[in-house]
């Protein structure tokens, strides 16, 4: 529980917790919820089955997932008040701007479930949080792009309500297709958890204080905005776009060895990942599935993404460094071809990941020798000295 290493430069924290939510092996590339395999998952289960499996530990029987998927189902809305909050902000405000504010107000809107010593209130809050994601971040991208807010149904599934909620308009109903909403999906559970990865530590420390959930949650989707972290599948489209054309792809390989050039392949490389990133594969797949349901398999930016993951996968250079593609090289395509702005690629895995976010926040709050978190440092500054007046300097 918070040992402190003795001080390595190539490693930058310290142990912070014992979990049993979530495994990876990085070598082999394996990922593991609650021990079942993230391919398995993405194939054979579904989002808020995923989400039981996180919060409560095992698969649940059918009562207990209709169960769960009815109180999901019963939270979708937001709290009309709050549609006021998305009017403060500029038109061209990012949506996870808007996220960041609109999640971390929830608490004065929620206040019945703020209180994190009560087992209930910790229980509501995490339903809210899953249930309401989804509505936060679709009337989000409905403000930047000046449509009117589309409220959630009850008769959808979750994955289906979300797009409905991004693309219906008064004018013209979205209908959902079954494999974009599949895709969706597996979109959602491919960015459920993942260990202790930058944003579910933020939400941890942030929690180890005693704040309440909905402020933690924001601190999370704050810290998974960067470019390295959940804003990386942003970059990567906005990165295969500028590429443009295959014949492009040796100078921008040329670009990211080059040491004097802060240039980095986005969706390549991982901090645990030194194999593959097992996310990847799966949604390399479902990328196939998605352009070919709309007819655009030939998409430029694919045969882009296609041609970069063949010849930087076989470069000396990063197979020595062993940087593969991760979960974010093909998801902005699949979101790309479903319509989404880029600026809408994180707040769809902040919108993901807060189940992930939750569940690591509930263990550590039922972890009796859980204490605030305090990680600690190597001091290289100047050594004690006596302060100097101003006309001795
Ligand atoms: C996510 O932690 C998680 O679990 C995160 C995540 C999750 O689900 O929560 O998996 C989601 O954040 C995935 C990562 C998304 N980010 C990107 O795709 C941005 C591009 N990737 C890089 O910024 C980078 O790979 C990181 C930030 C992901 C990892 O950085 P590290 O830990 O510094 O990578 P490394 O130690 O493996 O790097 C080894 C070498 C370094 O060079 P040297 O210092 O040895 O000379 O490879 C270089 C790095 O500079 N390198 C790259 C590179 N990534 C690392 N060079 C070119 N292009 C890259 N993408």
């Amino acid at each position: 529980q918070g040992d402190v290493f003795t001080y390595d430069p190539g490693f930058t924290s310290t142990a912070s917790c014992e979990s049993t939510i979530t495994f990876i092996d990085g070598d082999k590339g394996e990922l593991l919820h609650r021990g079942y395999p993230i391919d398995q998952l993405a194939e054979k289960s579904h989002f808020l089955e995923v989400c039981y499996l996180l919060l409560y530990g095992e698969l649940p029987t059918a009562a207990q997932l209709e169960d769960f998927e009815s109180r999901v189902t019963n939270h979708t809305m937001i709290h009309e008040q709050m549609h006021n909050f998305f009017r403060g902000f500029r038109r061209d405000a990012h949506p996870m701007a808007t996220m960041v504010g609109v999640v971390g107000a929830m608490s004065a809107f929620y206040h019945d479930s703020t209180d994190i010593a009560d087992p209930w209130q910790r229980e509501v809050a995490s339903i809210r949080l899953i249930a309401k994601m989804p509505t936060i971040a679709a009337m989000a991208y409905k403000y930047s792009i000046g449509q009117p807010f589309v409220y959630p149904r009850n008769d959808l599934d979750y994955a289906s309500n979300f797009l409905r909620m991004c693309f219906s308009v008064p004018a013209e109903e979205y209908h959902v297709d079954p494999v974009l909403s599949r895709a969706m999906d597996r979109i959602f559970t491919l960015h459920a958890d993942h260990e202790q990865n930058a944003s579910t530590s933020t939400v941890r420390l942030a929690s180890s204080s005693g704040a309440n959930p909905f402020a933690c949650i924001a601190a999370g989707i704050a810290c998974l905005w960067g470019p390295a972290h959940g804003g990386a599948n942003q970059a990567c489209l906005e990165m295969l776009r500028e590429i443009g054309t295959v014949d492009r792809i040796p100078e921008y390989i040329a670009r990211a060895k080059d040491k004097d050039d802060p240039f980095r392949l986005m969706g390549f490389g991982h901090r645990v990942y030194k194999n593959f990133d097992p996310r990847a594969k799966v949604m390399k797949k479902s990328a196939d599935e998605v352009l070919d349901l709309l007819g655009i398999e030939n998409n430029p930016t694919l045969q882009v993404a296609k041609e970069l993951e063949k010849v930087a996968t076989e470069d000396e250079y990063f197979i020595e460094k062993k940087l593969y593609p991760n979960v974010d090289f093909y998801s902005g395509i699949i979101l790309d071809a479903m319509g989404f702005p880029t600026s809408m690629f994180t707040p769809i895995f902040a919108l993901s990941r807060t189940v992930g976010w939750i569940s690591q926040w509930k263990e550590m709050l039922t972890d009796p020798t859980q204490r605030i978190g305090r990680p600690r440092q190597l001091y290289t500054g100047a050594p004690y000295r006596d302060y100097v007046e101003v006309e001795d300097r």
